[in-house]
């Protein structure tokens, strides 16, 4: 598959437009959700995957069948992405959903149902490391030439979701009215069982020693990297060139350091700084 140049544009994002046709987006700003429906909202490359994992073990109480046999795009499908359509729609089961929309294309749908967000933030520098290598190897993105090329689009909110600052005020300013369960990557890595057991008590689901331990050990990175099932290794090599580069890289936080030049970060923090004055919102390792 050639790298993809062919692009939507949806709510101010731009979005591939093979994976995410009009009627993708039409489907997801349109979605019924229902009460029992959990959300995991992210921006890319923010722990999307390392949740769907979590909540997989939550819901199946520690039992690891549906993780290790059950790729993990049809325990938690995309909402924007028409392929889980059916699947979505015709499920009489507790559903995870996971989606990196804006909160305003979703938010009038989730209210009506009532239905629970889990938003997932992550350091904007670690997350836009993150994205960066994986633009060398989805084949489906855009090439994403040298890092510096790449942290100016994701500063002016040009790639993939469009801004971060947007995503993240966007969803974190429903937080009121919304279900919505905030929690960051940071969090996750620094004490895994701490975060499982506030989301677990969020959720209203029981968590006995032994499904809190099961959670621990298959939810670490280095268990997720050899899972095949969501490691994304299943993937084909046109799709995700595998040889280019890893879904599971480094799962560490400060990562950015290693990319970042003294000019890139002062960019950053500027930026930072204008674009988040005036809200509430704290994040203590962005700066
Ligand atoms: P890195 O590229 O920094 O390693 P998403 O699922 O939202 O696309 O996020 C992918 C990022 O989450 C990758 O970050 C990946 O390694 C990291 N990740 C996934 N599972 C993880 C885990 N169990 N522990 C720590 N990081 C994890």
């Amino acid at each position: 598959m050639d790298r993809m140049e062919v692009t939507e544009t949806f709510a101010g994002m731009s979005l591939p437009g093979h994976l995410h046709t009009a009627e993708s987006l039409r489907f997801a700003s349109s979605f019924e959700f229902r009460d029992t429906d959990v959300v995991i909202a992210t921006y890319p490359k923010s722990g999307t995957t390392w949740m769907q994992e979590i909540l997989t073990l939550l819901y199946s109480q520690g039992n690891l069948l549906p993780a290790k046999t059950i790729p993990n795009w049809f325990r938690a499908p995309w909402l924007e992405h028409i392929y889980f359509k059916d699947t979505l729609q015709e499920t009489s089961e507790r559903r995870l959903i996971t989606t990196h929309l804006p909160c305003h294309v979703l938010a009038p749908g989730l209210k009506k149902a009532k239905a629970k967000v889990i938003y997932i933030a992550r350091n904007p520098k670690d997350v836009v490391v993150s994205f960066y290598h994986f633009h060398k190897f989805a084949k489906f993105l855009p090439d994403p030439g040298s890092f510096n090329d790449f942290l100016m689009r994701f500063l002016d909110g040009t790639v993939q979701y469009g801004s971060w600052f947007d995503h993240v005020k966007g969803w974190l300013s429903h937080q009121e009215e919304l279900e919505l369960f905030y929690i960051t990557y940071e969090d996750l890595h620094q004490d895994l069982g701490r975060s499982v057991q506030r989301l677990a008590a969020w959720l209203g689901c029981p968590l006995p020693p032994e499904v809190l331990r099961a959670i621990e050990q298959h939810c670490s990175f280095s268990s997720m990297r050899e899972n095949v099932m969501v490691n994304y290794t299943l993937i084909p090599s046109e799709i995700m060139d595998h040889s280019q580069g890893q879904f599971m890289r480094k799962g560490t936080v400060g990562d950015w350091r290693d990319h970042f030049t003294p000019m890139q970060t002062m960019l950053f923090h500027r930026l930072y700084q204008e674009e988040m004055q005036g809200t509430s919102l704290h994040f203590p390792w962005a700066m």
